[in-house]
């Protein structure tokens, strides 16, 4: 289908990527994805909506920029306000454990009890349908858990330094009378350094992994299961041979849905909970990579 009105193949995406089928919005709207994947999360937890008094969506871009998807979610789902607050996080792909860790402090401070935690992106509306080099790789997905007070989290390593230049998506702000015209705020589909960003991505991941296990005082052997952005499997691989382990522990679904940016670990998540492969007691590594350049890593005990 790409190919019917790009200059690519499945012979060039598949190798370099991974990828082999993507799920894009066409009819549906974003707001409504999100939301279904939130009340499917509440309905697996055994739990109502009224349950639920905070929500909190990670969220890179969708047709609103006010109010949040996380206030959408809350009118969609029919909670009513106003002792349920609601925001977003924007930590374009690492946003997952980004959320997570804000989730986790909410929860141990008593601030909350039963986050509705959902991360959905659109990410195939960011990019130019006319350049190959970025609109074969991506695609849209949402999901979403509902957490409550534990001790699950034992370590979490969240990561910024200021590289604007690797991955940005820029659009215009409304002009005002007084604006010069600084010529920044100009509209800029996706703009990625693949390649720079792959080599980031397997040397943030294999220091940030590190961090986190050595951080919960255990070895790269005692994790069961690591789930890394989906943003290509050329990069889980390298990071996998990096690390010596088993290979089924590197779990991976991108040759099915493509990069759908912060929704790729907790879709991935899951898919494999579903396929009966996770435990209660089972450590898990997430490891998170994008835009800013921003990184994110933490271990999880099911
Ligand atoms: O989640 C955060 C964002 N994710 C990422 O940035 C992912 C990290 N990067 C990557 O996964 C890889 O760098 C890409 C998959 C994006 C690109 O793979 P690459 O092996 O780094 O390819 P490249 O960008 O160096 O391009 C190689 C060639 C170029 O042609 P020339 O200059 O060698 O003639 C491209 O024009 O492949 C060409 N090309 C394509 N050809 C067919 C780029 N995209 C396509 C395409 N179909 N879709």
């Amino acid at each position: 289908m790409l190919s019917e009105f790009l200059d690519t193949s499945d012979e060039w995406i598949v190798p370099r990527t991974g990828i082999k089928t993507r799920q894009i919005v066409t009819d549906e709207r974003f707001e409504e994805l999100a939301a279904l994947a939130g009340q499917r999360a509440i309905d697996a937890a055994g739990l109502v909506p009224e349950d639920i008094d905070f929500i909190i969506c990670s969220n890179v871009v969708n047709c609103y920029v006010t109010p949040s998807l996380a206030s959408l979610v809350q009118g969609l789902l029919g909670i009513k306000g106003p002792n349920c607050p609601t925001m977003d996080i924007n930590s374009a792909c690492a946003g997952f454990v980004y959320g997570l860790d804000i989730c986790d402090a909410f929860l141990q401070t008593g601030r909350a009890n039963r986050i509705l935690y959902i991360c959905a992106e659109e990410v195939t509306r960011m990019v130019d349908w006319t350049q190959r080099e970025t609109a074969v790789l991506f695609g849209d997905a949402a999901g979403a858990m509902v957490l409550g007070k534990g001790d699950n989290m034992l370590s979490c390593k969240l990561t910024s330094t200021p590289m604007p230049d690797v991955i940005y998506y820029r659009l215009p702000c409304e002009a005002t009378p007084y604006e010069t015209g600084t010529g920044i705020d100009t509209h800029m589909p996706m703009q990625l350094k693949g390649r720079e960003v792959f080599r980031m991505a397997v040397s943030s991941a294999q220091r940030d992994i590190k961090d986190v296990v050595a951080k919960a005082g255990l070895q790269l052997e005692d994790i069961d299961h690591f789930l890394l952005h989906q943003a290509n499997q050329r990069i889980i691989d390298a990071i996998k041979q990096n690390f010596d382990l088993p290979a089924e522990r590197f779990h991976s679904n991108i040759e099915k849905r493509g990069n759908t940016s912060s929704a790729s670990i907790p879709v991935l998540l899951d898919e494999i909970i579903r396929e009966g492969k996770v435990k209660r007691g089972d450590l898990m590594v997430f490891d998170g990579f994008g835009a800013g350049f921003v990184t994110s890593a933490a271990v999880v005990r099911y």
